[in-house]
C-alpha cells in the first residue's frame, strides 16, 4: 500500500466509483477527436468505394470520395488525414519511379484534399512497397534491401510529397539516416514548416496483413521485413531509435503496431516526452470488427477501450480506421 494511503476501512476505492458523476470526476485520461489521426486508402477512377475484404468497414476510396471523406472528417472534429495509395500493378517497377511522380494517386489527392478542405492536415508515407515490384519498403538488389539508395529514392518522394501541399510526412520505411536526409532536402527546397511523424519504432509484425492487402503489396512480397523493421523482442533499440530520429530533425515520433506495443509507446513517452503516436494498425482493427462481426465482443466499447488505452499509456494520439466511427460516438 501506498504510505499516503488510509487503510482499510478508512479508504474504500469503491466510494469514487459509485455513480457516473464520480467516476466522471475521478477518471484520468481523456479521449477526444482531437487525438485521431484517420488513415485512408486511395484508388483510381471515378465515384469508386472498394470494400477491404479483411477489413470490415474500410474501403479503398477514388480522389472525388476521398475529398468528401475529408471534409466529413473535418466536420467530425478529426484534425489529420492519412493516405495509402492502392498503385495499379502495372505502375510497380524494381526502380519505384511512380513513388516520387507528381501526378501518382497520393499527390494528387493531396492537391484535391487541400484544396477543398484546407483545414485539415494531410499526412502521407513515405515508404517504397506500393511502387516496388518487390514488395519491399526500398530498393532490392540481389535479395538485400539496399539502404542508401533508397533514402534517396525516399527524398525524391517526401520532396515530391512537400511540393504538394502535404502537411505531415510519414517515413515508415525502417531505413537508416532517412530523416536526416529528408529534413536537409526539405529545408533546402524552402519546405521548412512540413513536418515529420517519424515510424521510429516500428516492428516486424503480423498485425499489418490487411494493409498490405488493401495497397495491394500483398501479393509482390516475397519474404519477411525483419532485416529493417524491428525484433518484436526489443525495447531498448526503440529508444535508441527515436533518440535517433528526434535527434536527426523528427517533429514527431510513432510506435507501431500499437496495442502489443503499450510498453513501448509508455516508455518512449516518459523518456522524451516529444509528441508520440500509436499506429491501431489493419490486424489490430480487423480482429475488432471480425470478434464484433461473430457476436464475441462488443464492438463499439472494444474500440472506445483500445484507443483509451493509448491515452492512458501516454500518447498524444492515434492513428486508427476506427477514426471516423469514434468520432461520431464521440460526438454524440
Ligand atoms: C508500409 C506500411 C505498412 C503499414 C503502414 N505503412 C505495412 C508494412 O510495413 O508492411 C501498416 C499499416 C497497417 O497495418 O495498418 N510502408
Amino acid at each position: 500500500m501506498h504510505p499516503t494511503q488510509a487503510p482499510w476501512p478508512l479508504t474504500r476505492f469503491r466510494r469514487l466509483r459509485r455513480t457516473p458523476a464520480l467516476r466522471a470526476l475521478t477518471q484520468e485520461t481523456t479521449l477526444t477527436t482531437g487525438d485521431l489521426i484517420w488513415p485512408v486508402f486511395l484508388c483510381d477512377g471515378v465515384k469508386q468505394r472498394q470494400p477491404v475484404a479483411s477489413m470490415p468497414g474500410v474501403e479503398r476510396l477514388s480522389l472525388d470520395q476521398v475529398v468528401a471523406a475529408a471534409a466529413a472528417a473535418r466536420d467530425l472534429g478529426i484534425p489529420v488525414i492519412c493516405l495509402f495509395p492502392y498503385t495499379d500493378p502495372v505502375l510497380k517497377t524494381a526502380t519505384c519511379e511512380e513513388a516520387w511522380n507528381p501526378e501518382n494517386l497520393t499527390n494528387r489527392a493531396i492537391r484535391a484534399i487541400k484544396a477543398e478542405v484546407p483545414e485539415i492536415a494531410v499526412m502521407t508515407d513515405v515508404a517504397l512497397d506500393p511502387y516496388n515490384a518487390h514488395g519491399h519498403d526500398g530498393l532490392v538488389q540481389d535479395g538485400i534491401i539496399l539502404n542508401d539508395e533508397t533514402v534517396e529514392a525516399l527524398v525524391k518522394m517526401a520532396l515530391a510529397q512537400a511540393e504538394a501541399g502535404a502537411d505531415i510526412l510519414g517515413p515508415s520505411d525502417m531505413m537508416d539516416g532517412r530523416i536526416g536526409a529528408m529534413r536537409a532536402a526539405l529545408e533546402a527546397a524552402g519546405h521548412k514548416d512540413t513536418a515529420i511523424l517519424s515510424y521510429a519504432a516500428k516492428y516486424a509484425s503480423a498485425f499489418y496483413g490487411p494493409f498490405r492487402d488493401a495497397v495491394g503489396a500483398s501479393g509482390a512480397l516475397k519474404g519477411d521485413k525483419k532485416t529493417y523493421q524491428m525484433n518484436p523482442a526489443n525495447s531498448d533499440e526503440a529508444i535508441r531509435l527515436v533518440a535517433r530520429d528526434l535527434a536527426e530533425g523528427a517533429d514527431m515520433v510513432m510506435v507501431k503496431p500499437g496495442m502489443p506495443y503499450l510498453d513501448i509507446c509508455a516508455r518512449v513517452k516518459e523518456t522524451f516526452g516529444a509528441p508520440t503516436f500509436a499506429y491501431q494498425v489493419s490486424g489490430e482493427y480487423a480482429m475488432i470488427q471480425a470478434a464484433a462481426q461473430n457476436g464475441w465482443i462488443d464492438g463499439e466499447k472494444a474500440m472506445v477501450e483500445s484507443l483509451m488505452a493509448f491515452k492512458r499509456a501516454g500518447c498524444d494520439g492515434i492513428l486508427t480506421y476506427f477514426a471516423p466511427a469514434v468520432a461520431k460516438l464521440l460526438q454524440a
